[in-house]
């Protein structure tokens, strides 16, 4: 048995603040320790009580340093990588004029590997160490990113897209292949090491009524496999399904019909739902991805967290890179701060991590896995450095309290603000 102990500051959610109130929502130790056996969390607490209890084992500590879960990425596109901040467009022109001639390259494995290594490198720098994942079209895509997951022995979510109308011939399949080449993934992948698989039509314009019924099979064949897609994310896109599927009540009704709801189910924006959507999205289980710097950057909307909230639907942060415009989920937390603010509300610190961990963790159903630092979960962490940047360290001097640290660690942290990360208990991203 391997044991190592990590001290600093510990900050983890335990509920969510709109449930229990902000308070009872996080566990907090100014002085902690986080005991790791065997890659799972064994226990948690204050320096004070559990070093005296530690014999020989090992004690590494973090000055300046905040230890929280892991960051989970409820959404995220591995193959737009590359074409991260590309300029001007709103969802259809984006998609037609960067994202498909963009994806097309992932016929290509070699490709693929050198794209999925980047993807993965900057989660982790960023400090993410879950994320429900679209590849591509092809097969191969999804072969590569899980071949690069499994070597780190990450906890990650992915699928093949299932795309058989409206985009180019490049990138179509057939109802038929779709479900096949999903399949033969599924027996590949899901459940080998930490890796899960999700069905994933794309959105339902490029989905035939066919291939929707083939996506509900695929997950009445393999209970456990997660169904992955968008939903009412711009206007003009809401528009358009009206126009291919007019005998649908609405957006999430075309997916309801094909039977593609439940609680392994998830879906990206979610923008312009109205109350019965968000009544159906909760009678089901279903989970809804909270994609703030894609929402700005495409002007798709303003994302109502209350109204999702008032009706009880599981709600998860995603980056929604290429559309998004960060792999941080400090920068994401920054923004739907101030989506919220538009909106007149504030989004409590607090509130923010549990978004960003164990909020993540309950739309993707992983609870007892991850997402919190509970007793046997899967030892997925960071160090937070709180003086990652002068102006942060000096920005800290003037601060109060944990409340006051942890919404600036939010509003000024990215990327150099992860000091370390760590999936599984093994260390797999250290700051130069
Ligand atoms: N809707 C359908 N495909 C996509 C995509 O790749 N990104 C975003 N943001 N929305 C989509
Ligand atoms: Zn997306």
């Amino acid at each position: 048995m391997t044991t190592k102990a990590y001290r600093a500051a510990l900050l983890h959610s335990v509920a969510d603040p709109a449930e229990v109130g902000v308070e009872k929502s996080y566990q907090y130790f100014e002085d902690g320790i986080l005991v790791v056996e065997d890659g799972k969390v064994a226990r948690l607490g204050h320096a004070a009580d559990l070093l005296p209890q530690l014999g020989g084992v090992e004690v590494v500590e973090y000055r300046d340093a905040l230890i929280t879960p892991g960051f989970i990425d409820t959404h995220i596109h591995y193959p737009q990588t590359g074409m991260i901040a590309s300029y001007g467009e709103q969802l259809l022109d984006w998609l037609n004029t960067y994202t498909f001639p963009t994806e097309k390259q992932f016929a290509d494995p070699a490709h693929a590997a050198d794209v999925a290594g980047i993807f993965l490198k900057e989660l982790l720098r960023n400090g993410t160490t879950t994320a429900l994942v679209f590849g591509t079209v092809h097969p191969q895509s999804v072969d590569a990113f899980f071949d690069a997951a499994g070597k780190l022995d990450l906890r990650m979510i992915a699928g093949k897209v299932m795309m058989d109308r409206n985009a180019p011939d490049y990138l179509t399949d057939t109802a038929e292949s779709s479900y096949r080449d999903s399949k033969a993934l599924i027996e590949r992948w899901h459940g080998k090491g930490r890796l899960l698989y999700a069905v994933t039509p794309r959105f339902a314009p490029t989905s035939t009524p066919e291939q929707l019924d083939a996506a509900a099979r695929l997950l009445k064949e393999h209970p456990g496999v997660y169904m992955h897609t968008h939903l009412s994310e711009n206007r003009k896109e809401i528009e358009w399904v009206k126009e291919l599927f007019p005998e649908r009540s609405g957006y999430l009704d075309v997916y309801d019909h094909h039977g593609l709801l439940g609680a392994r189910s998830v879906f990206a924006h979610g923008v312009h739902l109205c109350d019965g959507e968000c009544q159906r999205l909760a009678e089901t289980d279903s989970a809804v991805a909270f994609c703030p710097t894609s929402n700005l950057f495409l002007g798709s909307g303003l994302f109502d967290l209350a109204k999702l909230e008032k009706h009880k639907v599981k709600v998860g942060l995603g980056t929604d890179v290429g559309a998004g415009t960060s792999f941080s989920q400090l920068q994401s937390l920054n923004e739907a701060y101030k989506v919220m603010q538009l909106q007149g509300i504030k989004l409590d610190p607090f509130k923010s991590l549990y978004l960003a961990t164990l909020g993540g963790a309950r739309a993707l159903e992983l609870q007892d896995k991850v997402g919190s630092f509970t007793q046997g979960n899967e030892a997925d962490f960071v160090v937070l450095d709180y003086k990652a940047t002068p102006l942060m360290a000096y920005r800290m001097q003037q601060a109060r309290s944990l409340e006051e640290r942890l919404f600036a660690l939010i509003m000024l942290g990215d990327d150099r603000t992860v000091r370390e990360t760590f999936a599984h208990g093994r260390s797999v991203h250290r700051r130069g």
